[in-house]
């Protein structure tokens, strides 16, 4: 099957394997970097979305001094250099040489010294056991098929330490009265596979980020805009939201196995 086929949002990519569909999102990203930004947060809607999950993920981190913290697929450092900014030390991994060049751009240009950038593939992370007390992975999970979401865990497991905090951002079937849910080309997870892919792991809260209307609350009334997106971490709004966030901690006694 040829790339520009795989890419087409029709083909199951449970039908694929893992290894090519991984390659084609690379392919993809790669042509994505120049723009990746531009396309998606310079509007008026977009600046909302990422300012307001920014804050939403920092309330969440709780990082502490000497923590080591993952932004699992950083793409363009959004959320690292966000974080770094509020003095949080980061770690970016992606598997995208082009978009990692971009948030090492966008670090330097702040003078950031608190945050690094490394190229890293989800499926095998370059990291030993229980290396992080925190992992976030933003907008990512979404574009994975199931199977590889599942592989990809077993990873963010491997390398958590026991009692160490997961944040991942998932599209809601929820969000809009289920519109999320009947468009092909965005992934959503239902509660059923929440339970599969946490096994071994407490979910402790979930979180949703962009409730549909909050973006024009925000445009009238910025302040209450962000005041009121800062507080859905409640049924059922949480998952009416587009995004929502769920916070994992790993076992304390849990047996960590390389995968
Ligand atoms: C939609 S972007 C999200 C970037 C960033 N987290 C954000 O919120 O803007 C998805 C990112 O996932 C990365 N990616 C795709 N497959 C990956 C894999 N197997 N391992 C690590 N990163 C991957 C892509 O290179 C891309 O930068």
């Amino acid at each position: 099957m040829k790339d520009s086929a795989l890419r087409k949002r029709t083909i199951d990519p449970e039908q694929i394997g893992m290894e090519t569909y991984r390659n084609v999102k690379q392919a993809d990203y790669t042509k994505e970097a120049e723009v990746y930004d531009l396309k998606r947060f310079s509007h008026v809607a977009g600046r909302f979305y990422a300012e307001l999950s920014n804050q939403v993920i920092f309330d969440l981190l709780e990082a502490k001094e000497g923590d080591r913290i993952l932004d699992l697929a950083t793409g363009t450092g959004r959320v690292s250099v966000g974080m770094a900014e509020k003095g949080v030390s980061i770690f970016g991994a992606d598997l995208t040489w082009k978009m990692i060049e971009r948030a090492k751009e966008k670090a330097s240009e702040k003078r950031l010294t608190n945050v690094s950038f490394h190229l890293a593939d989800g499926l095998q992370l370059p990291y030993k056991e229980n290396t992080f007390d925190k992992i976030v992975s933003i907008r990512f999970f979404h574009i994975l098929p199931f199977e590889m979401q599942k592989a990809i865990l077993q990873e963010v497991r491997r390398v958590l330490k026991p009692g160490g905090t997961f944040i991942v951002e998932f599209n809601s079937p929820f969000a809009g009265l289920f519109l999320w849910a009947l468009r092909r080309d965005h992934l959503v997870i239902w509660p059923r596979q929440v339970r599969e892919l946490f096994q071994g792991m407490a979910i402790v809260k979930k979180v949703g980020v962009m409730l549909p209307g909050l973006g024009r609350i925000a445009k009238v009334n910025p302040q209450l805009g962000y005041a009121l997106g800062r507080r859905l971490d409640f049924f059922p709004f949480n998952h009416l939201c587009n995004q929502i966030l769920i916070v994992a901690r790993k076992d304390e006694e849990a047996s960590v196995k390389a995968a």
